[in-house]
């Protein structure tokens, strides 16, 4: 009787998996990369605060997601079909380029800047290093038409688009508009980068009273709340403004931050306050990548041996850090690795590349 019973259940339940893997099938799409309504509901993750970017002018739906993920992933966006975003923004890396100081874009050409970590970017007032770009929605226009990285024009991507046996209809299906426009294309890919929250590290487990800290942990966080939390503000450890600390400027890049900007000379070697989560994995370190690991970065915070500028006075704190110190802060700063979010199905790349 249980044989019978189990029999009928197994072949059920064969059935039942067969009868998903056809839909599956026939729809086009694989079930690990389906984008459900549920899959696009943006949590606020407690004790952050209120978004910057404006959501209401741009709701996330699934098919918006999923055309932002497929141009994130899509080389079509650069001139010789080389070169997708998810080139230099590597999910395993919380998005950044583990093990390159420098980009590289098409035709192997190396930029002047260490690609940033994306994530908790609808938090984020500005972007890039120098805080040159001020909203989400035009942000990836500079990848794209840069020559160094995409080196293509938004006219060509356009009609690549348009032509394209996929996207005319996907694009119908998120915005319900006959034409491809810069603006919608923009509008996708910030719905898939809007999704891109990383709150699930231990140290948000620990903050939220789920876990606790081992004492080097413990001692590491309240070093850093001592030191370094002035600028790299909980819970987003950034309070994104532009610091010098010190760094000798490469002469050969010759960049010098937010002056680039402004033009001040006080915004000389200014950078912006880089988010320090995910920071384990997001090496090397700085705007040029000058730093392998955490080692070297906190080793530059202890010796004080600032490039004679002007240097920020809060980094002055951390001059004469001991080893133990140096140690226990490092320990700390890998709390903050979120593999939930680097391992977040949504963000895998559809076309297996
Ligand atoms: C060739 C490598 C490369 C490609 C391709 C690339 N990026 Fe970037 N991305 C960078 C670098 C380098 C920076 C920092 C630039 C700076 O500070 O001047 C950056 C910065 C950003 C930022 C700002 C992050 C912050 O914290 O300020 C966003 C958002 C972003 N990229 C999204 C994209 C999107 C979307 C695409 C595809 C359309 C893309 N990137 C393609 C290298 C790349
Ligand atoms: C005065 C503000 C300030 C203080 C204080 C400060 N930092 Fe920073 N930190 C910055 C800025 C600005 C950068 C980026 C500099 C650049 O790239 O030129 C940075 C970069 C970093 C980076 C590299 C991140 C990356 O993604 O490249 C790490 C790691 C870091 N800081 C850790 C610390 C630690 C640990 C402390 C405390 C011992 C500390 N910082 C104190 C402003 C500060």
């Amino acid at each position: 009787m249980t044989y019978h019973f189990s029999r009928i259940l197994r072949v059920g339940l064969l059935l039942a998996m067969a009868y998903l893997v056809l839909a599956a099938v026939e729809s086009g799409e694989n079930p690990f990369f389906r984008i459900t309504k549920k899959d696009v509901r943006l949590r606020k993750p407690a004790g952050f605060p209120a978004p910057v970017y404006d959501l209401s002018k741009n709701r996330i739906t699934p098919a918006g997601f999923v055309l932002g993920r497929k141009l994130f992933y899509d080389p079509i966006l650069s001139r010789d079909s080389s070169t997708s975003c998810g080139s230099c923004h590597q999910r395993i890396a919380a998005f950044g380029h583990i093990d390159h100081k420098l980009s590289h874009g098409i035709n192997g050409l190396i930029g002047t800047r260490n690609v940033p970590a994306l994530q908790n970017l609808i938090w984020q007032p500005n972007f890039m290093w120098d805080g040159g770009i001020n909203h989400l929605d035009v942000q990836p226009i500079a990848p794209i038409t840069n020559a160094t990285e995409m080196d293509e024009s938004l006219a060509h991507v356009l009609e690549k688009l348009r032509r394209h046996p996929e996207y005319p209809r996907l694009f119908r299906k998120a915005f319900h508009q006959k034409e491809i426009s810069t603006a919608l294309m923009m509008k996708a890919l910030s719905q898939f980068l809007a999704l891109m929250v990383s709150d699930s590290a231990r140290y948000d487990l620990y903050q939220s009273g789920a876990l606790e800290f081992t004492p080097a942990e413990t001692q590491g966080l309240a070093l850093f709340r001592q030191h370094c939390a002035e600028c790299h503000r909980e819970p987003l450890f950034s309070d994104f403004s532009y610091r010098n600390i010190g760094l000798k400027p490469d002469t050969a890049l010759a960049d010098y931050g937010r002056f680039k900007i402004t033009g001040l000379p006080q915004d000389s070697m200014r950078f912006r306050v880089p988010s320090l989560r995910n920071v384990e994995i997001t090496y090397p370190y700085m705007h040029d990548g000058r730093f392998r690991n955490l080692k070297q970065v906190l080793a530059h915070y202890a010796e004080g041996n600032f490039y004679t500028g002007w240097v920020d006075p809060s980094v002055k704190k951390s001059i004469g850090l001991t080893v133990t110190e140096q140690q226990d802060l490092i320990v700390f700063l890998k709390t903050l690795t979120d593999r939930k979010f680097t391992y977040d199905r949504r963000f895998v790349d559809p076309s297996g590349n």
